[in-house]
């Protein structure tokens, strides 16, 4: 399964770098008396640092830490859910809901979406879908694919952005507290957004320190929707490759043409 994982890691970031449309998140002399803040409240994240947390594979048994660590702290982070714990655990949904987190879409099989047929993949978003929405109301805005699987196929049965990491913490390799915060220290940048594990001790017992050294280096917590909207897509564009400039390009996005 860990190398399984570590391979197709491997492939979704060497595989399909194409060229990228780079997300500027640093501000430029334009940017610079632009607002820091959205009329919501939230970050301007075309302007101050933002970076995303986002935690895969729960709601599990160290959800809640995780979730206790990220109202300490006061930071909003995106959970990318699977359908059946997301089914399994309605309240633990509406608590991440409720706390001003952002609910993804991470699938029901957790199958690594190029080897899914193209109805299999529709069918798993829409029964991920069904899952959160039951819980919480609405349907999420983003998927993560399992183990970032996307190839050109997979993207076009995707009728929203995917979202994929530039700071991996590989809590699911060591299960190690001290190295999910050295990894982050070590790989983040303006505009990242981290892969962590609601599912893996070590990311529940990091997220505090993790906060920490993120705010020591005056990053500002967004969810994933709120990153993307900095990125402020042109109409008509197709394929959107969110990356921090300068980075290995592990995350991506895409978006229907307007
Ligand atoms: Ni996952």
């Amino acid at each position: 399964m860990a190398n399984q994982h570590r391979k197709l890691l491997l492939t979704a970031a060497t595989g399909l770098v194409a060229a990228a449309s780079v997300l500027a998140l640093t501000p430029t002399a334009s940017e610079a008396g632009s607002s820091s803040w959205l009329p919501n409240g939230e970050p301007n994240c075309a302007v101050l640092k933002c970076v995303a947390l986002t935690y895969d594979d729960g709601p599990s048994q160290y959800t809640g830490k995780v979730l206790d660590a990220l109202s300490a702290g006061g930071a909003r982070a995106t959970f990318y859910v699977l359908a059946n714990p997301a089914r399994q655990n309605k309240k633990m949904l509406q608590r991440i809901h409720r706390e001003g987190h952002e609910v993804g879409n991470h699938s029901v099989s957790h199958r690594p979406f190029v080897r899914l047929t193209n109805w299999r993949i529709r069918y798993e978003l829409r029964q991920t879908d069904k899952s959160i929405r039951q819980a919480i109301g609405s349907k999420p805005a983003t998927v993560r694919p399992p183990y970032g699987s996307l190839n050109a196929r997979v993207l076009r049965q995707l009728d929203r952005p995917a979202i994929l990491w530039d700071v991996d913490t590989l809590d699911w390799q060591h299960n190690d507290p001290s190295k999910v915060i050295q990894a982050v220290k070590r790989d983040v940048r303006p505009g990242s957004i981290i892969l962590m594990h609601d599912t893996k001790k070590a990311s529940a017992n990091a997220t505090p320190g993790v906060i920490w050294a993120l705010k020591q280096r005056g990053y500002r917590f967004v969810t994933v929707s709120t990153l993307l909207r900095a990125q402020k897509p042109k109409a008509g564009k197709k394929y959107r490759h969110l990356r921090p400039a300068g980075t290995t390009p592990k995350t991506w996005s895409w978006q229907k043409p307007a």
